[in-house]
């Protein structure tokens, strides 16, 4: 049962909420860790998940939304199943990054911070996601897709496609 009556969070993560804000010295610390894993569960950093997030703190909401403005990596907007992240920062720009970030854009059919109507992707550009020397790179959700070329792109979207309809097992 968790510490937070009518918590949004499933009993697994509010437990595991519960253990997190007491394994660091300072309870604060927790806390983009479980903005990372809330995001996970969720979908995005809602903000139903910022008003608890704040409570289990023990900080307040504009606390939390200002850590949550500093870091790209969390989300306050759905996104789409797999979020299409294409690095277009030096290395990769260099390398065509932009070509393939037009290529996604052709693929998707979307434009930057857009969602497909099925749902199924979202794209957007970002800045270096740490894969330089194997540049041009995406991420897709945690993977990362490096050295790609137009078809390799394809093939990568195609992949998640095809995975997105295999039926749950
Ligand atoms: S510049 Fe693209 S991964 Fe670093």
């Amino acid at each position: 049962m968790s510490t937070v009556a009518n918590t949004i969070f499933s009993p697994a993560l509010a437990e595991r909420f519960d253990k997190l804000v007491t394994t660091y010295p300072v309870r604060r610390s927790a806390l983009i860790p479980m903005l990372l894993y809330a995001q996970d569960e969720i979908g995005y950093v809602s903000e139903a998940v910022v008003a608890e997030v704040a409570v289990r703190i023990g900080i307040t909401e504009l606390d939390v939304r200002n850590v949550l403005s500093y870091y790209s990596l969390l989300r306050t907007k759905p996104v789409g199943k797999y979020h299409v992240q294409v690095c277009t920062n030096i290395c990769c720009m260099l390398r065509d990054g932009y070509g393939i970030f037009d290529h996604c854009k052709e693929k998707l059919g979307i434009g930057n911070k857009q969602t497909t109507p099925d749902g199924l992707f979202s794209l957007e550009e970002v800045e270096c996601i740490g894969a330089c020397s194997w540049a041009p790179a995406i991420q897709v959700n945690y993977d990362f897709h490096d050295e790609l070329t137009p078809q390799k792109l394809d093939e990568i979207i195609d992949g998640y496609r095809a995975n997105a309809a295999k039926p749950k097992q």
